[in-house]
């Protein structure tokens, strides 16, 4: 049980912390107090740091506050996953776009059906709640029924849309460009800015509708998402489609494409974005376009992923490109950002990419991904400032009073047994200074 104490009108919650600040910086406590208070319905952080520090300063006896076990951290906002898509996360992978052919498809087609929505919905947010992710930016069918149940089950954190499918996909997923339009009227009037418009990715979705959702998000604040070179195979079956399009027979890349439909801005997100041309990274740069991107997905197929590739986040940095972490389930084949943070840094010190890859990986699945979903100043990590959302997580070992950052971090890690397991160090999680989930022991 999570000792979340209240005290002249306070909330305190006291353990070993972990709080992440940047790609290089993490605030470890061993004997953390977290003081927040709550107005308006909204727990704020009043003060964090040592925990005999913080009760002196009060008149306080420290014994009034029981430690927590384990370590506490920020909740994670994984900014970029399909809902509809927990099934056919361990379906057989051999590429892209014989995997959406085969399994994804088929599977979204089921969500036609409200019943089916409802019961996957209420079994899937409880277990990404139960993973330690309390936002982020989430793809759901074509279809109303999918969208209103995510939108009743998922917590305030979570952006969601319906993918726009227009074009070159099967019958039974198609949407008329009419409808398609519609139902990004209906998200934006039922869901204001909880609505992101979701242009699927250039070949399922034509130009003009991309256009319109562009036209509509702009209009409207709202966020867009879509996926973009992912894959070699589907960059050449992008552009093959294009070139017979009218007005886009002179595109050299699948950037212009969405530039051209003016889906590039600040508040577009990019999945993946692996396969790039020197002027992709230049209109992603010059556009304030984020890039999610998503190492289990992108994982080699013997680890469970599409075998798309590696995201180059130096070169991102580089230009100056605001990135952030994501799951990509089912593409991903895990739920837990662990597993991603865990992914990241497996990869990135394969490829002898050097830096402290785990801190960098907390970072951009919290406070990075929360800032580019415009939650940055009120959320994302446990500064003064910020709204009590937490997870305490199961530490056997590792926290010490001289430990770092970095050592408890893989020492946390380090206890999964294997891959996929990374959600059962998932004690609790708190949102708003409530207690949301807590694992049955
Ligand atoms: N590109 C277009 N649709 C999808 C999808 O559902 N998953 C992934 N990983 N890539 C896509
Ligand atoms: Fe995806």
């Amino acid at each position: 049980m999570l000792p979340l104490r209240e005290k002249d009108g306070l909330i305190m919650l006291r353990g070993a912390l972990l709080n992440p600040l940047s790609d290089t910086e993490c605030e470890y406590y061993f004997d953390a107090l977290i003081v927040a208070r709550s107005v308006h319905g909204v727990t704020t952080i009043e003060e964090v740091g040592e925990a005999s520090d913080i009760a002196q300063q009060h008149g306080w006896h420290l014994e009034e506050f029981p430690q927590s076990e384990g370590v506490i951290l920020p909740a994670f906002y994984d900014i970029h996953f399909h809902w509809v898509q927990d099934d056919v996360r361990h379906k057989p992978k051999t590429s892209l776009l014989e995997w959406l052919e085969t399994h994804t498809f088929p599977e979204e087609a089921r969500f036609s059906e409200s019943a089916y929505c409802e019961t996957k919905a209420a079994y899937f947010w409880s277990r990404i709640i139960a993973t330690g992710t309390i936002g982020g930016l989430c793809y759901s069918s074509i279809h109303s029924t999918a969208l209103e149940a995510a939108m009743r089950h998922a917590p305030d954190g979570f952006r969601i849309g319906n993918v726009l499918m227009n074009m070159s996909c099967p019958e039974y997923l198609k949407q008329s460009t009419e409808d398609a339009i519609q139902s990004i009227h209906d998200g934006a009037n039922a869901y204001e800015n909880r609505y992101c418009v979701t242009p699927r990715f250039a070949p399922t979705t034509s130009p003009d509708l991309m256009s319109a959702g562009a036209r509509l998000a702009k209009e409207n604040g709202l966020f867009m998402q879509t996926h973009l070179c992912e894959t070699n195979d589907e960059i050449k079956h992008t552009l093959n489609l294009y070139k017979n399009i009218p007005g886009f027979e002179d595109i050299h890349t699948y950037t212009e494409i969405y530039a051209r439909c003016d889906l590039l801005g600040p508040k577009t997100i990019m999945g993946h974005s692996i396969h790039f041309e020197q002027g992709e990274w230049y209109m992603l740069a010059r556009s304030d376009t984020a890039i999610a991107s998503c190492p289990t997905s992108n994982a080699p197929i013997e680890d469970l992923g599409l075998g798309s590739g590696l995201f180059d986040f130096e070169k991102a940095e580089a230009e100056g490109i605001r990135w952030a972490l994501g799951s990509d389930i089912g593409g991903g084949p895990y739920l837990c950002m662990f597993d991603v943070i865990d992914s990241f840094e497996r990869q990135n010190r394969a490829a002898g990419k050097n830096g402290n890859h785990h801190i960098r990986a907390l970072y951009r699945s919290t406070l990075a991904s929360a800032g580019i979903l415009g939650f940055g100043d009120h959320r994302g990590n446990l500064s003064v400032g910020k709204r009590l959302d937490c997870i305490q997580c199961t530490a056997k070992r590792g926290i010490e009073p001289d430990a770092t950052s970095a050592s408890v971090l893989k020492a946390v890690i380090g206890q999964a047994s294997e891959r996929g397991r990374f959600e059962e160090l998932v004690l609790s999680t708190v949102v708003n200074g409530a207690i949301i989930y807590e694992a049955s022991r």
